[in-house]
């Protein structure tokens, strides 16, 4: 078993398109990266992969409860309708003064609906559900929920997409940060938590957009006019 090390990220759910897109962004970034799984040997195999891609990435595998104490920055990367059961599977392993990022786009694909609208959630939104289940002492981000995972596994481009950050401002400029970690990723101050409300419903209308233009791929964001930072 390895230390903890508060700037390491954690993926819990890596081994699936959008987590292990993110773990080769920040492995070729040198960052150390440790992959969650349900099962440690898909946790381990996706390490593998990583490091198939990345050469000399500093990434691991784990189950995700012995993933989660490890790094600074815990990552939830599992669908919106086990984002609530994940975050109860890990509650005991958080530990004050970590951040937990929800990219959890509530579909309505979790009750057998389309990709192209989303579902109601009672707390407001995904990363709301989540900041209600996670223990004191833990900060929840929202971020990452209009990036494509296509893109972001394409390591030879860059990403070309804005990263809208919601949370509070020390997390929240935590989080924006590993965004500069990605070529073409730009992190933006998105203010408080319930602002992921509008962007988690944003990646719905994307992925409309994605079939109307046949853009398998997936489209990015983009703001114009934000001032340098
Ligand atoms: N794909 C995209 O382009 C994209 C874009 C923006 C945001 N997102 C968001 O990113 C998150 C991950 O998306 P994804 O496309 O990578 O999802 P995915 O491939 O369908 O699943 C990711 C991982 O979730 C875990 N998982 C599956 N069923 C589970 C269950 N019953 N309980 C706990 N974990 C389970 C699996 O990991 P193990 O089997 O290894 O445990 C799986 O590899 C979602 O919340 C999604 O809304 C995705």
């Amino acid at each position: 078993m390895v230390e903890r090390d508060a700037e390491a990220i954690a993926i819990l759910g890596g081994t699936g398109d959008q987590g292990l897109g993110l773990a080769l962004r920040f492995a070729r970034a040198g960052r150390r990266v440790v992959i969650g799984s349900r099962k440690a040997d898909r946790a381990v195999a996706a390490a593998e992969e990583v490091r198939a891609k990345v050469p000399g990435a500093r990434v691991e595998g784990y189950e995700n409860a012995e993933a989660t104490p490890l790094a600074g920055i815990v990552i939830l990367s599992v669908p919106f309708e086990h984002t609530a059961a994940t975050v109860k599977g890990i509650r005991e392993a958080l530990r004050p003064g970590q951040i937990v990022v929800s990219m959890a786009v509530p579909l309505a694909t979790a009750i057998g609906d389309g990709a192209v609208r989303t579902v109601g959630i009672w707390q407001g939104s995904a990363a709301e559900l989540v900041a209600d289940l996670a223990p004191d002492g833990v900060a929840v981000v929202s971020a990452f929920q209009n990036v494509s995972a296509h893109r972001l596994q394409h390591l030879a481009d860059p990403v070309e997409c804005d990263v809208i950050v919601s949370g509070d401002k020390a997390p929240r400029e935590a989080v924006m940060a590993l965004c500069a970690l990605v070529p073409g990723l730009r992190g933006v101050n998105g203010g408080p938590l319930a602002n992921a409300r509008i962007v988690e419903a944003m990646t719905a209308l994307l992925i409309g957009l994605n079939v109307r233009y046949k853009v398998p791929e997936g489209l990015g964001l983009r703001l114009t006019g934000l001032p340098e930072a």
